[in-house]
């Protein structure tokens, strides 16, 4: 082509407007560290941040293939890896921006499929399939948990015998627990009543490829395929930076539902371009080339090496978990299903584990070990509590989600870091 010259508007003050901007990025916590445990973050892999950045470079946008011609080619790769993880050869499926818009797609195609029913979800289910409902303007229920976090299968058949259900979201991996809930139990379900079954796996779903889950986790996931449709964020335990999620059908034909006649969405050729069935419009190319990157060099293999690093991380909060289990100054809900453990302060009361909670929440950090709060169900401790009151509904926790290979070296220090905050607290 012609040579071209190019000056970006501004270029002169651009080092001292990036210095500017590093200056405001150092308001962060540390995420990249293990003893950061707070909140569902991952540093992404180096090889996905350099397809990424190489990729930003010609900025791709895999709406079509006029836009990402390269990387739309390499988004379906990457799908089609993650589709048969779950054992699916055909399949309908594409990347999107997370797991909030991914299952907004998924429930919009359910909707359309089960018109006028109703969309049924755990009580631990992620809170956004209500406001997606809301959007979609689907009714949306509940249904309780048990005590373990996870839906109550027998609250389900009930529920489901009056026939107005069009679609049960299954979490594979609660936001806050990490429970999976009974999926066998869902799919028996839906032979009688005829309803869609989505599986939330948005955090769970590489857990497919752990080979340490517990009996239940392990019958679930052994069963994923036959949902009908599955959610997964590579941007949680994908390794991939944020805006990566990924939904996929298990019928291809619900391609049909995305039909539009949109007089200014001009194709270059008759071969699938990726905006033809999603629901969003312009999408980063450069998202599809980390995560073809990370897939070429971590396959999404069961044994092999990304597979280690989940169950590394499964390792570190079983260990954990051990550890606060046997000191009297903790009273523990559940064993972690996946990765992410929680666990209350032992007190006279609900309401004073929960204030001693936060105070052991804030001494922590100023220790340089970052956990995050969750409000619970006081049901999830029954077992445990003893001869604490309850005197609230649900009680503030500490939670860790141990979701980096490095947890499991760091489980030690991670728990005398606790440990010490925990006596400060409790002393004065
Ligand atoms: C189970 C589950 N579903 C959906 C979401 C929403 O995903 P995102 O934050 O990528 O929109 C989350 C986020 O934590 C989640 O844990």
């Amino acid at each position: 082509m012609p040579a071209q010259e190019s000056k970006a508007p501004g270029i002169d003050r651009l080092a001292e407007v990036l210095n500017a901007t590093a200056e405001r990025l150092r308001d962060n916590y540390p995420y990249f560290h293990p003893l950061y445990a707070g909140q569902m973050l991952k540093p992404p892999h180096p090889v996905a941040r350099l397809a990424y950045a190489l990729a930003m470079w010609i900025n791709p946008n895999n709406h079509a293939l006029d836009g990402g011609r390269a990387t739309s080619a390499m988004e379906k790769e990457a799908v089609a890896e993650i589709a048969a993880m779950f054992g699916w050869k055909s399949f309908v499926g594409h990347l999107c921006g997370g797991g909030t818009m991914a299952n907004l797609e998924a429930l919009w195609v359910a909707g359309q499929l089960h018109p006028g029913k109703k969309i049924l979800a755990g009580e631990q289910a992620h809170y956004t399939h209500k406001r997606i409902s809301g959007v979609l303007q689907i009714e949306f229920e509940t249904v309780p948990c048990d005590s373990r976090g996870r839906m109550d299968a027998d609250a389900l058949a009930i529920r489901a015998a009056r026939g107005d259900v069009g679609t049960v979201v299954a979490t594979m991996g609660t936001t806050a627990t990490g429970s999976v809930d009974p999926l066998p139990e869902i799919l028996a379900l839906r032979e009688k009543h005829g309803f869609r079954v989505h599986a939330d796996a948005a955090y769970g779903g590489y857990f497919v490829l752990a080979g340490n889950l517990g009996e239940d986790a392990a019958r679930t996931f052994a069963r994923i395929g036959e949902a009908d449709s599955i959610v997964i964020d590579p941007h949680k335990h994908g390794l991939q930076p944020y805006g990566c999620g990924c939904v996929l059908f298990r019928d291809p034909g619900v391609g049909r539902l995305y039909k539009h006649d949109s007089p200014y969405t001009y194709f270059s050729s008759a071969e699938l371009h990726l905006g033809e069935i999603s629901l969003e419009c312009s999408r980063p190319g450069a998202a599809a080339a980390g995560l073809w990157a990370t897939q070429k060099l971590l396959p999404l293999k069961k044994g092999g090496e990304f597979a280690e690093g989940l169950e590394r991380g499964r390792k570190a909060a079983l260990a954990l978990f051990g550890k606060l289990r046997e000191d009297s100054r903790f009273v523990m809900a559940f064993a972690p299903e996946l990765d992410i453990v929680v666990f209350a302060p032992r007190a006279a009361s609900a309401s004073e584990s929960s204030g001693l909670t936060r105070r052991i929440f804030e001494a922590a950090a100023k220790r340089d070990l970052h956990l995050a709060v969750a409000e619970l169900p006081v049901h999830f401790w029954a077992e445990n509590l003893g001869a604490m009151k309850r005197d609230r509904e649900t009680i503030s926790c500490l939670r860790s989600v141990l979701m980096k290979p490095e947890h499991l070296d760091w489980v030690d220090r991670i728990w005398e870091e606790l440990s010490c905050a925990t006596r400060a607290v409790l002393k004065s």
